[in-house]
């Protein structure tokens, strides 16, 4: 007998992204985030955009694929509120929170989720965990306080680098930099979001824990696991 093989990653992504077509009201505008698993929503959303009359994205890169489709973008001060926001992650836990920012698009990310009654998360299941941390946190910290921030994460036990593109520092779509912080042990998700925001630098942290995700779609071999 020939064995089944298991979907691989890219098609657990193409199978939540269909299943977040189920959270869309029609004629409402939506939030879209960035990310290889929004790339496969924005491929199923060509299919159903009759039913979107614009969306407000958290990156250019999205912003350049939804019009590529035929979406129209607004910007987010133009809109006072979505119905649903639509964005992955590089890892969630069992009651919504997240780390995000692996695709260096956080800060609007976490503004276009502000503006959303709902935050629905899509990922393949690899990023359930129990507990928030292997993956190193992107923090967006203006260029002058980088050293400053890379000191104070220090303190917490943890090692910040500087993301880069090729051998320049990276700098995201708002004109600053991403520290990636690694062995940081987040106990509480919560706590910890609100003391970094406090730095002075900080653009921005990766944990999402003020705005946790409502509802996450895990692709799993078995189908779309729905935790909320
Ligand atoms: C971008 C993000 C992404 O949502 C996150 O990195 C997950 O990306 P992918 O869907 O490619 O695994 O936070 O800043």
């Amino acid at each position: 007998m020939t064995p089944i093989a298991s979907p691989t990653q890219d098609e657990l992504k193409a199978l939540v992204a269909q299943a977040a077509l189920a959270y869309l009201v029609p004629g409402q505008i939506i939030g879209v985030g960035t990310g290889s698993t929004v790339n496969q929503f924005i491929e199923a959303l060509a299919r159903v955009k009759d039913q979107v009359p614009a969306a407000v994205s958290s990156s250019e890169a999205s912003t350049e694929r939804l019009r590529a489709i035929g979406i129209a973008v607004l910007d987010a001060n133009e809109v006072e509120r979505l119905s649903v926001y639509i964005d992955g992650a590089d890892e969630i836990d069992g009651q919504g929170c997240m780390i995000k920012g692996g695709g260096a698009a956080l800060t609007r990310e976490k503004i276009v989720a502000a503006l959303a009654e709902r935050f629905i998360c899509i990922a393949d299941e690899s990023k359930l965990v129990e507990k928030l941390g292997a993956f190193p946190l992107p923090v967006e910290v203006v260029p002058m306080a980088c050293e400053h921030v890379v000191r104070r994460f220090q303190a917490l036990g943890g090692t910040a680098s500087l993301r880069m593109r090729g051998s320049d520092p990276l700098v995201t779509d708002n004109g600053q930099h991403i520290l990636d912080v690694r062995g940081l042990s987040i106990e509480d998700p919560l706590a910890l979001e609100s003391a970094i925001n406090q730095w002075p630098g900080v653009v921005t942290v990766g944990i999402f824990a003020h705005q946790r995700a409502q509802v996450c779609l895990l692709g799993t071999p078995k189908g779309v696991r729905t935790l909320s």
